[in-house]
């Protein structure tokens, strides 16, 4: 773990990553099952990651606006529920870029803020944090380099003062319903009971909608997921042909999911080098690679009630798409 502290009003931790699969292994697992897959976390290689930051800015993915919008007209309501100075400590912070709202009003109501915001990237914390900070003179900022999980374990050891942890974006969406509720059981388990956890999550809708949002007509969100492919070519040396699949989002209403998958446009067989494995796919045979839960507002109630919470407070855009929840420890 190292610390640096040359900026004035700001501190980093990073921590190490934690042992997880590595890509190779998953690659060879995922690729190896039936039905084949991927897992959705590695989708966001550099470039991953930059093709995310355009899907945000189609006009078929409304969740990032949606939230946007309940941030700017919300961020005050938000603040009044905390009388005195708190901590804003955010998981999946990026570049900060929806998180301004909530810091200027909490600025506004308290005249200080420290904030937390927890990223895999030191790039993109130190990056925002030296724009946060020139524009925001009373913020001071701990920035944690780390995976959620352990990003967490210094979340909670911030005690001094009430904490409210934001998870935006409808992250919780890319895990199933069961690992969705462990996932916010692990926050519950970061917070005292005047703490607060502010959570993002898209709505169920009308499956136009939603498999519009999952597959724009500008084909950036097909890129982002054929970019899994190029990235085994770049990586493990596969030799994918990206234009012999194609992007599928299908909305399963029973379940409440987008699942996104690249379905094989032809048989073919395909050979990656570095695992020495060859892979047979039938005409129309789908890799999985990620889920997008929705949610009623029945199970985000019910959401929070298994974890020991109750909705203290609820926003939605005025087109109801998405929803900002505030939880609240029970008890
Ligand atoms: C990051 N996550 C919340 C996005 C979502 O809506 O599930 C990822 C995404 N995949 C395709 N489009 C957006």
């Amino acid at each position: 773990m190292q610390r640096s502290e040359q900026i004035p009003r700001y501190s980093l931790i990073e921590a190490e990553a934690a042992e997880g699969a590595t890509f190779a292994a998953e690659v060879e697992r995922g690729l190896t099952a039936t039905p084949k897959r991927i897992p959705y976390r590695f989708l966001y290689d550099a470039q991953g990651s930059k093709l995310f930051e355009e899907i945000c800015e189609t006009p078929e993915y409304y969740v990032t606006g949606a939230e946007r919008e309940i941030l700017e007209a919300r961020s005050d309501a938000i603040a009044e529920h905390f009388p005195a100075r708190i901590t804003l400590a955010e998981l999946g912070s990026g570049n900060s870029a929806k998180t301004r709202s909530l810091i200027e009003a909490f600025l506004r109501r308290h005249g200080a803020l420290r904030y937390v915001p927890v990223d895999i990237s030191r790039g993109m914390l130190e990056a925002s944090a030296v724009e946060l900070l020139e524009q925001y003179p009373p913020l001071e900022i701990r920035a944690i380099a780390s995976e959620y999980r352990t990003g967490l374990r210094h979340v909670r050891a911030e005690t001094g003062r009430s904490k409210l942890i934001a998870w935006l974006g409808s992250n919780l969406g890319n895990l199933d319903r069961a690992e969705a509720e462990s996932f916010v059981r692990g926050i519950r388990a970061a917070m005292a009971s005047r703490d607060r956890l502010l959570i993002g999550i898209d709505l169920r809708k009308d499956r136009r909608v939603l498999e519009q949002a999952y597959d724009d007509r500008g084909g950036v969100t097909a890129r982002f997921s054929l970019n899994l492919l190029e990235r085994v070519n770049r990586e493990l040396g596969g030799r994918f042909d990206p234009d012999a699949f194609r992007h599928r989002a299908t909305y399963a209403v029973d379940e409440g999911r987008i699942e996104i998958a690249l379905v094989s446009r032809r048989a073919q067989r395909v050979t990656i080098d570095a695992l020495g494995l060859e892979v047979e796919f039938a005409e129309g045979e789908g890799i999985h690679i990620e889920n997008a839960f929705k949610y009623s507002l029945e199970e985000i109630d019910g959401l929070a009630a298994a974890t020991d919470m109750r909705v203290a407070d609820r926003w939605l855009d005025p087109r109801e798409r998405f929803s900002l929840n505030l939880f609240a420890p029970l008890g």
